[in-house]
């Protein structure tokens, strides 16, 4: 196989058809790829992302119809942002035959990606991913939306990117907190999904974290693959999608209960991975072995910030945790290194302990 040609991954089908490519350049090459039913293009993306922008604004060159500035804080992901992308996206005289090209993180994607959504009803939209968060999760699976002032992603539908493009290029200047909270994901979707992906990531690991081409793209593509695959079998997140959220149970209440801002969601994942190791190991049988693996990988990423340990702070928001089902805790566990389950049957206390011995090192 030659090295430099794009690997192609099929997200998921008809009649909602996403395809990612995965390679090295792709940002240059970009408009071989996206799709546009008339050939033109609304191109968004914040300042954070301005140098992905700019390769894609000079590859689609006079395709674009217009160019649309998005703010990319949290707090700009709401229905009022939305409001303002529609309005220029028509200002320019956008047809429902156009298509959104997106340049930016999970923020940029979740949020103009909900706008392609209800634009005309919907129109087509291609995600380039900016940081290793979007590009392991947030650009993959169809999940677009806004947060509600009542809480985050409360506002949303499902509408699939076209093409999703995933170039490494795309993170040069991302920073060194960010781009290995993201990681985290990536290695996620390989403890879930893929083990022999996960053996080989761990051992190029320091590669991975000097950002080599090769490695990253052998982890991020890899992860394309797995979370492609579970969401093709539950594309709308009724059941086996559920897998996906393997370390998010105990991580979203320690994002939550530390005040968002203060772990990265990739970071708090890492402590939540770090207590499902120990559930998984009594519950699930996981070997130690396996289990002092994932915690090497992550010990590597990090060392990441303390978390909120309090019983009493962390009952709340575990108790709050949308994946609380009729039945108990959706929680997600690991049998061995590749294989992931569900288990609804993990009372809270249980995680509160696997919060108050976890560890990192
Ligand atoms: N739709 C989904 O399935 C899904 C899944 C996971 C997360 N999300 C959402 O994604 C968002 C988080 O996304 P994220 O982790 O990518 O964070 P983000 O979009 O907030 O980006 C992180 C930081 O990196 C900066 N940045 C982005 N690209 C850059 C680049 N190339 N160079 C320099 N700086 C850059 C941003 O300005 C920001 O400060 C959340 O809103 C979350 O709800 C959605
Ligand atoms: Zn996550």
């Amino acid at each position: 196989m030659n090295a430099a040609a794009p690997e192609r991954i099929p997200v998921s089908g008809p009649p909602h058809e996403s395809t990612a490519w995965v390679g090295a350049g792709l940002l240059e090459r970009s408009a071989e790829y996206f799709r546009s039913p008339s050939g033109r293009f609304l191109l968004a993306a914040p300042r954070a992302a301005r140098a992905a922008a700019e390769s894609v604004r000079r590859a689609l060159g006079p395709a674009v119809l217009a160019e649309i500035a998005v703010d990319d804080a949290e707090g700009e992901k709401t229905l009022a942002s939305v409001e303002r992308i529609t309005n220029a996206a028509l200002a320019a005289g956008a047809r429902r035959d156009d298509a959104f090209v997106v340049v930016g993180g999970g923020v940029v994607t979740d949020l103009v990606g909900f706008a392609a959504a209800i634009l005309f009803r919907g129109v087509a939209w291609n995600a380039v991913p900016t940081t290793t968060a979007g590009m392991a999760d947030a650009a993959i699976g169809g999940k677009t939306g806004v947060n509600h002032r009542l809480g985050k992603n409360l506002l949303g539908a499902f509408h699939p990117p076209a093409v999703i493009l995933v170039d490494p290029r795309a993170l040069a200047t991302l920073s060194e907190r960010d781009f290995r909270a993201g990681l985290v994901e990536a290695y996620k979707d390989a403890w879930i999904g893929d083990a022999a992906l996960a053996a080989r990531a761990a051992v190029r690991l320091a590669d991975v974290l000097a950002r080599d081409e090769a490695a990253l793209l052998d982890l991020l593509g890899g992860s394309v693959r797995v979370k492609a695959a579970v969401v093709a079998s539950d594309p709308k997140e009724g059941g086996r999608r559920r897998i996906l959220n393997f370390g998010h149970t105990l991580g979203h209440a320690l994002e939550a209960a530390g005040g968002f801002g203060r772990l990265r969601h990739g970071e708090a994942v890492a402590w939540g991975i770090a207590a499902a190791l120990e559930i998984s190991r009594r519950r699930a049988g996981l070997a130690a072995s396996d289990a002092e693996a994932v915690r090497r990988v992550l010990a590597g990423l990090g060392p990441f910030p303390e978390p909120e340990r309090d019983p009493q702070r962390l009952r709340a928001y575990l108790a709050r945790d949308k994946k609380t089902t009729a039945r108990g805790l959706a929680s997600v566990l690991l049998d061995t290194i590749g294989s992931a389950r569900i288990d609804e049957t993990v009372p809270i206390e249980e995680w509160l302990e696997a919060a108050r011995i976890m560890s990192l090192s």
